[in-house]
């Protein structure tokens, strides 16, 4: 489907798909929403040292941009392994349009822009020194046959319910926590009272949080601990 450049509400870009009428981010603030949802209500809550992310959907990647921006203020107390899962990967032409690397004034993270994205698909990638990326071309239902480690924190960032219903029912959602470690995070741009009950279901504590602007809500679910 044919993907078009838009200016959002923070002035970063995003990609916009006319024919879905769907956007990759917030036509609010791409940048903000990256931020908002998945940093400021996902990474930083993560305490520990080791961090296993698993995102579903790595689209443009600023998500994982946004998170090495983060994880390089924090002095590195961290070692990040970060697998992200795409199908349909954007060209080179559309991450030129898009300019990401020019959001932070650091030109170091130019430079590990453009290694996150010539980041060869299906093999794990030292971005800079202890953030791991792996960049997985695969269908999202193929989690279920996936070998991963104990997953802490979840980015759930598919496409809307509106036009990808499938990707918000149990059967994505079961996958994806039998991959959290217990006590993990997923955090998700959405609020649907559907998605709550079925998370609810899986063993995760939910919680509503403040969305980022031009969104009411959104939301935390932690993974409790199985009760057996
Ligand atoms: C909302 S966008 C993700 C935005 C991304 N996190 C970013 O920072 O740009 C959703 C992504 O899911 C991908 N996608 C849609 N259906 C998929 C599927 N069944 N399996 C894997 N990826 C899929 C799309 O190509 C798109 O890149």
């Amino acid at each position: 489907m044919k993907r078009e450049i838009k200016t959002t509400g923070d002035g970063s870009k995003t990609l916009y798909i006319s024919e879905l009428n769907e956007s990759y981010h917030s036509q609010h603030g791409a940048l903000q929403e990256a931020r908002h949802v998945f940093i400021n209500n996902g990474f930083i809550l993560i305490n520990d040292y080791e961090i296993n992310i698993l995102e579903l959907g790595f689209g443009t990647g600023l998500n994982v941009f946004v998170t090495l921006d983060e994880f390089l203020k924090t002095d590195n107390n961290h070692v990040v392994h970060y697998y992200t899962l795409e199908k349909y990967p954007v060209s080179a032409a559309e991450i030129s349009e898009l300019g990401y690397d020019s959001l932070f004034p650091d030109q170091k993270m130019k430079g590990l822009f453009e290694k996150i994205h010539a980041a060869e698909w299906e093999k794990p990638v030292e971005i800079t020194p202890g953030f791991h990326l792996t960049k997985l071309q695969c269908d999202f239902f193929d989690l279920e046959d996936m070998e991963l480690p104990p997953v802490n924190l979840v980015y759930f960032d598919c496409f809307g319910a509106r036009v990808q219903p499938d990707l918000w029912e149990e059967r994505l959602f079961s996958m994806v926590a039998q991959k959290t470690a217990a006590g993990g995070l997923l955090t998700t741009y959405a609020s649907k009272g559907s998605v709550r009950r079925i998370l609810q279901k899986l063993n995760f504590e939910v919680q509503k949080k403040q969305g980022p602007p031009g969104k009411r809500e959104m939301i935390n679910a932690w993974k409790m601990k199985d009760d057996y």
